[in-house]
């Protein structure tokens, strides 16, 4: 993983040299259009098919196919399988099928694979005839054991003229298995709200808090990456928005309970990771307020609870909230699970944390203790992506047991 608290996907694209290389152009584009940054690496016979001025212009990136001259680095293929978060070989020709297979590593991309500690996945694209040779059947055999994803070729009109099985997969699905680690969320709508809120006082001010949006984003990049179909409702943050999720920017506690709402009615799990403004200014002044007085009032009044009042719908999805505290977690914790009737409470300290780092609001770590009605469950200090990732998978088993029981 190229760094743990980054929310950018990292895909390194390897084209090998099959007709099918032509189709590495829409990939890229499709797997930016899903916020992954991309870059690419191709075989000598790739270029045959495809342009490396075309993928490099596509990528915004050098496309690298020599293992010795670039830059004067001699180290790329190491540099280059740290940095991917996923590699992805489409096509995978069945020549490097094999080469993987037998963990040859005379190229850039065999190299690299060997070297490689993050997912490689291998979408295969031949003849038919070559795709059902018992020696591509084994070669695949081998590296699905390895723990090597397979995405299987479409059956159909082949380059060639013949018609069967092993035509790259359509790039719309092929991007989409790309995108899916697990399937513990398959099929679920998951609405998650994120960031702060601001609460507008005059056409210049507002009222906010210090959230940046990280624990919503990747939570989202979480649920996604289990199969879910993500819908983040943000309040303004600088982050990017994470690969393959619907998203819907708002300002305020009240376009954010609009925006949800919204969603939720079909929603199977709503994460409510948003810093929502308890207060709003109680009167919007419509212009900038002068500096006359020595003394300033403003009169707030209370924000909708976004949470409580999708806890409270009769088809109420599994609802998730969050409880930044400063004193009393646990306690004040298990009073708002019961309080708002939820399923499940993520609870941190904001703070200083025993090793001394600055943690919760706009921090990069974070550690949480997780409530649900009948348990407790204490996570260490983590990034907020492995954090997100443990919490992820904490919802997909409370969601399963509320539903199985
Ligand atoms: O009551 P408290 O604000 O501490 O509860 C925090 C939880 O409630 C968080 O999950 C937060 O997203 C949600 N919340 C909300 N609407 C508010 C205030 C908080 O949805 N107005």
């Amino acid at each position: 993983m190229s760094n743990s608290n980054d929310l950018t996907l990292n895909i390194l694209l390897c084209v090998t040299g099959g007709i099918a290389a032509y189709k590495s152009a829409d990939i890229i584009r499709r797997l930016q259009e899903h916020g992954a940054v991309v870059r690419v690496v191709m075989t000598e016979s790739a270029e045959q098919f495809i342009g490396k001025v075309t993928l490099q212009a596509l990528s915004g990136h050098p496309v690298y196919q020599n293992m010795f001259i670039s830059d004067g680095r001699v180290m790329e293929h190491i540099d280059l399988a740290r940095w991917a978060d996923k590699i992805l070989l489409a096509p995978a020709t069945a020549n490097t099928i094999s080469k993987l297979a037998n963990g040859q590593a005379d190229d850039m991309i065999s190299t690299l694979c060997l070297a490689a500690d993050c997912t490689v996945y291998v979408a295969p694209s031949m003849n038919h005839a070559m795709w059902d040779n018992l020696a591509t059947q084994n070669n695949i055999e081998t590296l699905r054991a390895r723990g090597i994803k397979i995405i299987s070729p479409d059956s159909g009109d082949q380059a060639c003229g013949e018609t069967g099985e092993g035509r790259l997969k359509e790039t719309g699905a092929l991007v989409a298995e790309l995108l899916t680690d697990s399937t513990i969320l398959a099929g679920k709508k998951v609405v998650i709200t994120a960031g702060p809120t601001r609460e507008a006082i005059d056409p210049v001010r507002y009222i906010s808090n210090h959230s940046s949006g990280k624990m919503g984003y990747a939570l989202a990049q979480q649920a996604r990456l289990a199969g879910a179909k993500v819908h983040v409702i943000s309040g303004p943050s600088n982050l990017p928005q994470p690969a393959g999720i619907y998203f819907k920017n708002v300002t305020s506690a009240n376009e954010m309970q609009d925006a949800v709402l919204e969603q939720v009615n079909d929603a199977d799990i709503f994460i409510s990771a948003a810093a929502v403004a308890d207060y709003r200014p109680a009167e919007y002044i419509d212009n900038k307020i002068k500096k006359s007085s020595d003394t300033l009032e403003i009169k707030l009044i209370k924000n909708p609870d976004i949470l409580a009042n999708v806890s409270s719908k009769s088809n109420a999805p599994f609802c998730v909230g969050f409880a930044a505290e400063t004193q009393n977690l646990e306690e004040n914790a298990r009073i708002k699970l019961t309080n708002k009737n939820l399923d499940m409470i993520v609870a941190n300290y904001v703070g200083t944390s025993s090793s001394g780092n600055d943690i919760g609001f706009n921090s990069d770590k974070n550690s949480v203790t997780i409530l649900t009605k009948t348990n407790t469950v204490n996570f260490p200090e983590a990034s907020k992506n492995q954090l997100a990732k443990q919490i992820i998978n904490l919802i997909a088993e409370n969601y399963e047991k509320k539903h199985s029981s």
